[in-house]
């Protein structure tokens, strides 16, 4: 029996290792799938290797708030309803303490891993879930639109 039949889902940073993995055990368990990442030729093969029926994909950047209406209108629009965001990209930036750290590279990890899983919080009515990075959170669902 498939658990999540019905459910539509947006998944954050697709075209990595976590999302696609995500994406494949969502599908098979019935869920329509947005896949979203900045990379649009890795979010391609990515949607290549699953179900053409069950997914679709929008290159967007997560840190813009343009970004993140239209990639939730698009799920919406797809499929008709949303029901969670795996809210899953990460971006490492550079490594070095705090005192040296590029400001430009800081400001990009925080707009990502940060900002990024904050803006969709404005889409309170779908249930969000993050990847464990710095804005790990979980929001309450109601999992109506
Ligand atoms: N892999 C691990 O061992 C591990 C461990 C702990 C936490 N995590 C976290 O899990 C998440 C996914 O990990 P992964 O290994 O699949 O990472 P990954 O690097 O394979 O995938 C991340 C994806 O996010 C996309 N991305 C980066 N910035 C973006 C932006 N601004 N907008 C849209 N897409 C963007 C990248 O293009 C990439 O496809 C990350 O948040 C990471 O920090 C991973």
């Amino acid at each position: 029996m498939q658990r999540l039949q019905g459910k539509v889902a947006i998944i954050t940073g697709g075209a990595g290792g976590i999302g696609e993995a995500t994406a494949a055990r969502f599908v098979s368990e019935g869920t329509k799938v947005l896949l979203v990442d900045i990379d649009a030729g890795a979010l391609s093969q990515v949607a290549g290797r699953l179900d053409a029926g069950s997914v679709a994909t929008c290159v967007a950047d997560v840190s813009s708030a343009e970004d993140v209406q239209r990639y939730v209108a698009e799920a919406i629009d797809r499929f008709g309803r949303l029901h969670t965001i795996f809210s899953n990209v990460g971006t490492e930036g550079a490594i070095a303490p705090i005192t040296d750290y590029p400001l430009e590279a800081f400001d990009k990890v925080m707009a990502a891993n940060v900002r990024g899983v904050r803006r969709q919080g404005d889409r309170r009515r779908a249930g969000i879930v993050a990847t464990k990075n710095s804005a790990r959170t979980v929001a309450k669902s109601t999992l109506h639109i």
